[in-house]
């Protein structure tokens, strides 16, 4: 099939720059959120990283303003209705997220495939609440969207080839490369990653290295653009907890539990970058 009008759940930070990277590719895209004045928030984010970008010789204003004239906000489901493709990139809660995809399910085209952005909760189980589990898999996009050039797609035991195939083709109009990854806990990167970050804040909370020099033999000895604290700071410290956690109740190995410290950081509300206080202090 081919796909024409996307439609976006959630205009968060992932939710905006799957928005951004849609209309910028040339994309019909309708961006939801629960209430008017995060939606509005969203949308004067895609244009302010609009706007940036054209700052950044990246965008000509020309393209800008064509793609912020084919992003329509909403905060009623209903107007997905004949949307060809729809990425839900809401909080990360199962039951809430089961309950959007069971919605889409009755509301959408017979044909449109559903997305989910999780990044690490079970694609299949959204997939068992609609009547269309071929149609239905997981696009993860990485933060931030406009820049990072992956996207992994999350294919679940009951995925069809023709909906895989439709989402490969998506993913490369909107300048992505595609991997294809298995529908288990943390698919390919945060299965990788978690372990990393959390094994980083293991050395903190022992004492044995300082968080400069951790971040420091990782950014000039393997190259990384982050040390592992600044990206868990970057992701956020909370985001990085609930991931490590859903890894963890699913598989049990002691390898994604996250350490003591982070958790403790968590409840203090100390998230990272987008707190104003992680292993960082961004105020
Ligand atoms: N559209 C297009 N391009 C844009 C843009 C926009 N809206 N905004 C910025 N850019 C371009 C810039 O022009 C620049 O391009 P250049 O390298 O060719 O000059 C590039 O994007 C980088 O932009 P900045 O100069 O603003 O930023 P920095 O060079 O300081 O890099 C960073 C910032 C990209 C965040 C970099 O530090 C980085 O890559 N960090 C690691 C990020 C990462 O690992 N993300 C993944 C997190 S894990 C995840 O998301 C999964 C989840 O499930 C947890």
């Amino acid at each position: 099939m081919q796909i024409k009008k996307v439609g976006v759940i959630g205009c968060g930070l992932m939710g905006r720059g799957i928005g951004e990277v849609s209309a910028r590719a040339g994309f019909d895209v309708v961006v939801s959120e629960v209430n008017q004045q995060l939606l509005d928030k969203g949308l004067a984010a895609i244009d302010a990283s609009l706007a940036k970008g054209v700052e950044k010789g990246k965008v000509t204003e020309a393209d800008k303003a064509a793609a912020m004239g084919r992003i329509k906000g909403t905060i009623n489901v209903q107007d997905f209705k004949d949307c060809d493709l729809v990425i839900e990139a809401a909080i990360e809660n199962l039951e809430l997220k089961k309950k959007i995809f069971g919605d889409l399910d009755k509301i959408c085209v017979k044909d449109a495939i559903l997305a989910t952005n999780t990044s690490c909760l079970s694609v299949m189980d959204m997939a068992a609440v609609t009547q269309r589990q071929d149609k239905v898999l997981g696009m993860h996009f990485f933060n931030p969207v406009p820049v990072m050039k992956l996207l992994e797609l999350v294919k679940t035991i009951a995925t069809s080839e023709e909906t895989l195939s439709a989402a490969k083709a998506f993913g490369q109009s909107v300048g992505k490369t595609v991997v294809t990854a298995p529908d288990v806990p943390g698919f390919i990167v945060n299965r990788l990653l978690m372990p990393f970050l959390i094994e980083a804040v293991r050395l903190i909370e022992s004492g044995l290295a300082t968080r400069e020099d951790i971040d420091q033999a990782i950014v000039l000895g393997l190259n990384h653009p982050m040390g592992p604290l600044t990206l868990a700071d970057f992701v956020g410290l909370d985001t990085a907890y609930f991931i490590c956690n859903a890894m963890y109740d699913e598989m049990k190995e002691n390898r994604f539990a996250p350490p003591v410290l982070l958790r403790k950081m968590v409840t203090a509300g100390q998230y990272g970058r987008k707190s104003g206080k992680g292993f960082y202090d961004y105020k």
